[in-house]
């Protein structure tokens, strides 16, 4: 089930877009869209600037914990809608609720205006993952709002493929995320990504794929999981580590800073430089047009 991209066009003309049409050019060209994690304001606004540098579409992705640290899913979608007017962001953006948790979170979020969703009910049964991805789809729907599930789960119960190629049949989701070996945050020890199984539910799932928990994958696996069909790509960990250490040198270097907007901004430079690298890595620039 492909809804049509919609544009929500405010006083600029700047695009706030469901991811459909973003991921299905993506599945057929060949490249992956980020999904990056928001975690305050700043970050919000370095991401947006440093991809519309690029002419990258993006996807700025909000977990529910980040979304109630900012202070609510209206706060969140004011925000990123201001700082696309206020930038004069050009490039196409999706505001999508990432891991949404229950069927009424996904409401939520699409009452107070995000883009996109994932419902996350990977921990229950297939049955009741169906169900609950039925509800949130036949609600996204009217408001051009797209689904993205999971199936299988990133604690290392890998998808089975029959299942993915039922889910999506059952459901008509928009984009599905596999388990694969992949996990969130930092990888210890060897990292096993089975791309056979990546490969056979690309072709019997027959939509765009999602890599979860890609921060600490290296060039290779990342290339070889867009080839397989991967087309939206998240990464939260990545940034964090980028951000954070060079903020610690800086403080370290300056140990009488104290205004919080200095302190802040310290790691501006380093999270851009990141965000350029997996865009570059990705194949997503000048793919805003
Ligand atoms: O949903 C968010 C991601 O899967 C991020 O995972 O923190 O390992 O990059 P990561
Ligand atoms: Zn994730």
């Amino acid at each position: 089930m492909l809804v049509k991209c919609v544009k929500i066009i405010l006083e600029g003309d700047y695009v706030l877009v469901n991811s459909n049409e973003i991921l299905s050019r993506a599945l057929k060209e060949g490249y992956a869209i980020p999904a990056y994690n928001i975690n305050n304001l700043e970050w919000t606004r370095f991401i947006l600037e440093e991809c519309n540098k690029d002419k990258a579409p993006v996807i700025l992705g909000a977990s529910e914990s980040a979304i109630s640290y900012m202070g609510g899913f209206k706060t969140v979608v004011n925000l990123v809608k201001n700082l696309i007017d206020y930038l004069n962001i050009k490039i196409p953006v999706v505001l999508h609720l990432d891991h949404g948790k229950s069927v009424d979170a996904c409401k939520g979020a699409i009452d107070a205006g995000f883009t996109s969703v994932m419902l996350d009910a990977s921990s229950k049964s297939f049955d009741e993952n169906v169900n609950d991805t039925i509800e949130v789809i036949s609600y996204a729907k009217s408001k051009n709002v797209s689904v993205e599930a999971e199936i299988g789960s990133l604690n290392g119960e890998v998808t089975n493929l029959d299942e993915a190629k039922d889910f999506t049949l059952q459901t008509g989701v928009d984009s599905l995320a596999p388990s694969i070996g992949n996990l969130h945050g930092i990888y210890t020890g060897e990292i096993k990504l089975d791309f056979d199984l990546l490969g056979g539910i690309c072709k019997s799932a027959k939509v765009p794929l999602v890599l979860h928990g890609a921060s600490g994958l290296d060039e290779n696996k990342i290339k070889t999981a867009i080839f397989c069909g991967v087309s939206k790509i998240n990464i939260n960990t990545d940034l964090q580590i980028a951000w954070s250490t060079s903020l610690r040198k800086f403080l370290n270097y300056d140990d009488k800073a104290y205004d919080p907007r200095v302190i802040i901004k310290s790691g501006e430079l380093a999270l851009k430089k990141e965000v350029h690298k997996k865009n570059e890595l990705f194949g997503c620039i000048n793919k805003a047009n």
